[in-house]
């Protein structure tokens, strides 16, 4: 019976056959211990000289790091580890023999690890990673769905900036000048007039010369956009979501968290609802510690954020923030129009902002002046007043970065390890 490491629990006591690759191994005189992964697991295979003969035993103990192989044994019940089983090998076919794989169990430097992410992706923990960001994914999609969104594709190539023009990937598109999508927004929200609920999952990309453990030059970002919402029912949104994928995350991956040695007792907190401070009081806050020379109207930096974080256990959203900090598009607060209608949640233990969201500007009038005082031109401004102008309502959205919410959730310290093939600064292999 052919099966996979993830299936075994269904086969003990039972023989079966697996493909895989060996991790590692450990030997004496009479028995081996074979290190298995398939992608779908980890599991210990034991080889003892009685049962499989001096040859094949001797083989064994010979096979190399990243051989693939077919392993065939019985399984059995095995408390000792954290998976539960092992397989007890009876026979093995190489298929290939590895020579000389580069990363070997002893420690290598970053950037060494970085051009070899293609094998890098096979390590326990990068591989417990990618399985925590799937999750996230599927419990994303879980929760739209369940909760009445439209999935719906911004495009890639676009004809203009939704976010701020300097940090855009210029292209060619045939004759015309086109950039990569820094984020579906403006998108969703045509979106939004059509379908209601809408939300997008793709990629965008800054040419933001910031090299942080929190940036990447591309990465996959998650934006709902809904129609008749204000920005208080948009932040009850956002601490729902956030709480569905964390929650997800504790009851699907626990074998992950464990690999990544996880404290799982931080993320148990995570439910909704999350606390708010005001950007006044941030302001406020941070020079009660110590922070004296910020003053209002500035934007807070990375160590600003870690700071205001520290005081709470869930995340923190901070609200209004100076309209003059903030995107074009955000709504002013009718009682006090030098702020605007928006947050940013800041993940707990250092990560940093992980949604950015506001209520968007619905008057056509005053869209308009700030399109003019932004100075922003591009084939956006036709149609993205036009939705002011044909039944315009009060709507309300927010963006979530994928990749910054995979590091906290995993409790991996850079971003650089969050997604398969990271683009950054300097780096666009392999
Ligand atoms: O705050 P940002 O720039 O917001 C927007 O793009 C809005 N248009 C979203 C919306 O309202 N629909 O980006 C949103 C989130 C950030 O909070 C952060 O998590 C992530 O995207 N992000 C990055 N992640 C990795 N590398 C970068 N360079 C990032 N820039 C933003
Ligand atoms: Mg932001």
């Amino acid at each position: 019976m052919k099966t996979t490491i993830a299936e075994v629990p269904k086969y003990v006591g039972e023989k079966v056959t697996i493909g895989a690759w060996l991790q590692n191994k450990r030997s004496s005189g009479k028995i081996a211990f074979l290190q298995l992964r398939d992608g779908t697991g980890f599991m210990q295979g034991v080889a003892v000289k009685a049962d499989l003969g001096e040859e094949k035993f001797q083989e064994a103990k010979g096979l190399t790091q990243e051989s693939s192989l077919y392993v065939t044994g019985v399984i059995v019940e095995d408390t000792r580890s954290s998976f539960g089983y092992e397989l007890q090998v009876s026979d093995f076919e190489v298929i290939q023999e590895a020579e000389d794989y580069p990363i070997t169990p002893k420690e290598h430097g970053t950037e060494f690890l970085m051009d070899h992410r293609h094998l890098w992706l096979r390590s326990r923990k990068q591989h417990a990673v990618m399985k925590i960001r799937n999750e996230i994914i599927r419990a994303t999609y879980e929760f739209f769905n369940q909760n009445g969104y439209v999935k719906v594709d911004a495009p890639i190539l676009t004809g203009s900036s939704a976010e701020g023009s300097t940090e855009l990937f210029h292209t060619k598109y045939f004759d015309e000048d086109a950039y990569l999508s820094q984020s579906g927004q403006l998108y969703m929200e045509a979106a939004a007039m059509a379908l209601g609920k809408v939300f997008s999952f793709g990629p965008t990309f800054r040419a933001e010369k910031s090299k942080t453990r929190r940036h990447l030059i591309e990465f996959w970002m998650i934006e709902p956009e809904m129609a008749f919402m204000d920005h208080e029912d948009s932040l009850v949104v956002q601490e729902q979501y956030v709480s569905h994928i964390v929650q997800s995350v504790l009851e699907n991956c626990k074998l992950d968290l464990e690999a990544l040695n996880r404290d799982t007792s931080s993320l148990e907190k995570i439910k909704a609802p999350f606390p708010r401070i005001s950007y006044d009081d941030a302001v406020q806050l941070l020079k009660d510690k110590g922070f004296t020379d910020i003053e209002w109207g500035e934007d807070f930096g990375a160590p600003h954020e870690t700071a205001i974080a520290e005081s709470y256990e869930k995340p923190v959203f901070i609200t209004n923030y100076p309209a003059d900090i903030k995107a074009f598009y955000m709504k002013p607060d009718p009682e006090r129009p030098e702020v605007v209608l928006c947050a940013d949640l800041i993940a707990p233990e250092g990560y940093g902002e992980i949604i950015g969201g506001s209520q968007r500007i619905d008057d056509l009038e005053l869209m308009r002046q700030r399109y003019e005082d932004h100075q922003l031109t591009g084939d956006a401004y036709k149609w993205y007043l036009q939705l002011r102008e044909y039944g315009t309502v009060p709507h309300s959205g927010f963006g979530l970065g994928l990749e910054r919410t995979v590091a906290w959730i995993s409790g991996v310290e850079h971003v650089r390890e969050t997604i398969p093939f990271p683009r950054l600064l300097n780096r666009l292999y392999p």
